[in-house]
């Protein structure tokens, strides 16, 4: 057995872990960098402390929030006709799997040789990886704590299995396209010829129902993007205040994306570390972008990637998109 390499197993079930040690970004200088840029901005990825997953997982359940349940909808009526066109007995590799509650609607159709779910947080994927495991008793799971947006190899997999990403949640849509592509293209070397990608891409639409999506009448959004400033107080050792900060997002049609920022309601000072931040009223940290695609906009950009769009599944309102693509065979 490898040196990364760990079995773990329940009551009744084990699956096999590999630890890769994923290198932590560094929060604070990534902060206080996006803070010294003009305009101001923050990665999207530090959202997800414990709270910020938490209030993530509100964010899915809200009635304005359409993509969660829509892709949902979109898996489980499509699941027979999905593993149809892929076929079956894949290694399935979900990066950044989170919970790796999608999955399961396909597993019963897609019926893989394996299960490879992905995620750089290590006891969160060790406990979504073993309920897959106890929910599935005959799939066979490789769970892999890793970055992997850092170039990788899958030694698990047999050089001779069919590859299937898994990518659901229109989680590509935080890529600026260039960087889309570029991830398509990294997806398209670890699944290797032959392999695929079945992913999730929420389209562009009545611009009314985008800007609802991300102004909830509940607040529960303002309070994950504000979360991010609570985050940075405790742990970085700032003073943000957050009333004096609000929540804004907006659909921008001139680049086909929504924008969230945190904006400043009055001149001020921060303190973070070392540093001083000053903003004047009414500016702002540009927190997230969340692009939106037309079906072929995307399909163009996963063929510059270099894969061949297979197919493409919709809900009855074309709100949301499940596109399946497969690398040509070398
Ligand atoms: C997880 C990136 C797909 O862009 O819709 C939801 C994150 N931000 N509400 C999205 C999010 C505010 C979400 N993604």
């Amino acid at each position: 057995m490898a040196e990364n390499q760990s079995v773990l197993t329940s009551t009744d079930n084990e699956i096999q872990f590999y630890d890769f040690h994923p290198k932590m970004s560094d929060f604070y200088s990534e902060v206080v960098e996006g803070l010294k840029t003009e305009p101001k901005k923050i990665p999207p990825k530090f959202f997800y402390d414990e709270t910020g997953s938490r209030l993530f997982e509100q964010i899915c359940q809200l009635p304005e929030y359409y993509p969660t349940r829509t892709e949902q909808q979109i898996l489980e009526d499509n699941a027979s006709s999905i593993a149809q066109i892929i076929g079956d007995h894949h290694y399935v590799i979900e990066p950044g799997c989170g919970s790796c509650e999608k999955i399961k609607l396909l597993l019963d159709t897609l019926k893989p040789e394996a299960y490879v779910p992905m995620d750089i947080s290590k006891e969160f994927l060790q406990e979504s990886a073993q309920a897959v495991s106890d929910e599935f008793p005959w799939l066979d799971v490789h769970a892999a704590c890793v970055d992997f947006t850092e170039p990788m190899e899958l030694p698990f997999c047999p050089d001779e299995a069919r590859k299937l990403a898994f990518f659901p949640g229109s989680s590509i849509g935080n890529f600026e396209p260039s960087l889309a592509q570029k991830f398509m293209q990294h997806v398209l070397n670890l699944v290797g010829p032959g392999g695929g990608i079945l992913i999730g891409v929420d389209l562009k639409k009545d611009e009314q129902i985008l800007n609802d999506a991300y102004n909830d009448n509940a607040g529960v959004t303002a309070d994950f993007n504000l979360n991010l400033l609570a985050r940075i107080n405790s742990e970085l050792d700032a003073n943000f205040e957050l009333e004096h900060f609000d929540h804004h997002a907006f659909y921008n049609a001139d680049v086909g994306r929504i924008e969230m920022h945190l904006v400043s309601q009055k001149p001020q000072q921060i303190k973070i570390g070392e540093h001083l931040i000053s903003f004047e009223s009414g500016e702002t940290i540009h927190t997230e972008s969340s692009y939106k695609y037309t079906i072929k906009e995307f399909q163009s950009l996963g063929h510059k990637a270099g894969f061949n769009p297979i197919k493409v599944w919709t809900d009855q309102d074309d709100r949301f998109s499940v596109h399946y693509f497969e690398v040509p065979q070398a």
